[in-house]
């Protein structure tokens, strides 16, 4: 055990009341009934009561997002390690509470706990493509902010490696935040101690709607000859809807990906009314605005998506204009198309946020205008299992 005593060598000399200092690491107990898997973590501590180790036993646990109890556990530990973000870096407990417990054909999701006695102290995400990429899966985790450094976020990162493992993922992709200036943070420090690599840098930013209306007026961007602009709410009409599956199909090959390990998908008009029954079972609506080229093909799509359970915040979702109908100034004109549909839908808006890669300048260009901020830096990490 020289690895253990070194480890308590390096550790501070003491916390205050109940808080473990980082300690000796190891699993005693793992099993698995059903899908659920349950480990009991157990590390020797350092105390400030005057013992020189104590133990503390935190469970590794799978929670199931329909009891609700444990589910707003699950959030308010996300919530707390996501506090110190510019932004709006964790969604509404209404939007996690319909969200999470609800089917989704797209993607399936499997939340970790990690329980101390009776509090949840460290959080897990693990989200699985269903339709394409089914090598790869999103693994998140946010850990107590009081609980840090603990070896927490070690034992939850491992645990979704396994649950993604053994559903026949081989790459894990993940999310660290940084400070605007890029440099510093847990998250980052976390990632690469994790053995992720960053496979792409991108810019969070930030529109607050009072900037938007102030800039509105100069923004006055004419529809290019010929075309037009059919805006809906997350119901795509009929006469478009196979159009439409084609250009989002186009954008996992179109948007800047870095090193990211993602394949293109092909929306079938099934695919397209599955999830937008989805989005409209839990109440999330998708502002959309098409370009209709002059032969009727959709051209360029851009929505702007709202939980009604939080109408005070806004995201941008997807933003595409087909190769073949580019340099005509679509991406501005959608983009004001929705963000006018949404301010005049939910007059309480004060927020839009959206993310997109350093390297797109076309698009970094479009959000400026609009009076987009970048508040935070993104980083996109990828581990091969
Ligand atoms: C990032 C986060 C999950 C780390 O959780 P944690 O329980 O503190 O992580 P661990 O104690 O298991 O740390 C594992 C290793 O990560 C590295 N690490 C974690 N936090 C670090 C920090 N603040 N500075 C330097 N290294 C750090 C260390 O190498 C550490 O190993 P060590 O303690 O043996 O040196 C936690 O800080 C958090 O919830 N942050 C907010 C949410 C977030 O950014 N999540 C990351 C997206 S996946």
């Amino acid at each position: 055990m020289s690895g253990a005593g070194s480890r308590w060598s390096r550790a501070p000399p003491c916390r205050s009341v109940a808080g473990p200092a980082p300690g000796y690491l190891r699993t005693w107990w793992t099993g698995r009934t059903g899908d659920h898997v349950h480990h009991v973590l157990r590390y020797r501590v350092r105390r400030s009561d005057g013992r020189r180790y104590g133990r503390a036993v935190v469970d590794i646990e799978q929670i199931n997002p329909r009891n609700l109890a444990a589910l707003r556990a699950w959030w308010e530990v996300g919530q707390a390690a996501t506090a110190y973000r510019p932004g709006t870096p964790w969604p509404a407990w209404e939007t996690s509470r319909v969200a999470l417990p609800a089917d989704n054909p797209e993607r399936g999701v499997t939340l970790i706990g990690a329980i101390d006695g009776r509090e949840m102290v460290g959080a897990a995400i693990l989200i699985r493509p269903l339709e394409e990429n089914l090598h790869t899966a999103t693994a998140i985790v946010y850990v107590r902010p009081d609980r840090t450094r603990e070896g927490i976020g070690r034992r939850l990162a491992e645990e979704l490696e396994v649950v993604a493992a053994g559903d026949g993922r081989t790459t894990l992709q993940s999310e660290a935040y940084l400070p605007p200036d890029g440099s510093g943070g847990a998250s980052e420090a976390f990632a690469s101690a994790m053995s992720y690599a960053v496979a792409s840098r991108e810019s969070i930013k930030e529109l607050a709607l009072e900037d938007y209306a102030t800039r509105r007026p100069d923004l006055d961007v004419p529809v290019p000859e010929g075309y037009r602009v059919v805006t809906f709410d997350t119901v795509c009409p009929e006469e478009h809807l196979e159009s439409y599956g084609r250009l989002l199909g186009m954008l996992l090959s179109e948007v800047p990906l870095g090193d990211l390990d993602l394949e293109d998908s092909a929306w079938t008009p099934e695919r397209v009314r599955a999830a937008e029954s989805r989005l409209t079972g839990i109440g999330r609506h998708m502002h959309t605005a098409l370009a209709i080229a002059p032969d009727g093909s959709v051209a360029g799509v851009s929505d702007v998506r709202i939980d009604e359970s939080d109408p005070v915040h806004g995201q941008v979702g997807i933003t595409i204009v087909d190769p073949a109908h580019r340099g005509r100034r679509l991406g501005l004109v959608l983009k004001l198309a929705t963000h006018d549909l949404a301010v005049a839908t939910y007059p309480s808006l004060v927020s839009v946020d959206t993310s997109n890669a350093e390297v797109n300048t076309w698009m970094n260009a479009v959000n400026e205008a609009l009076g987009y901020r970048t508040i935070e830096t993104l980083l996109e990490l990828q581990k091969r299992l």
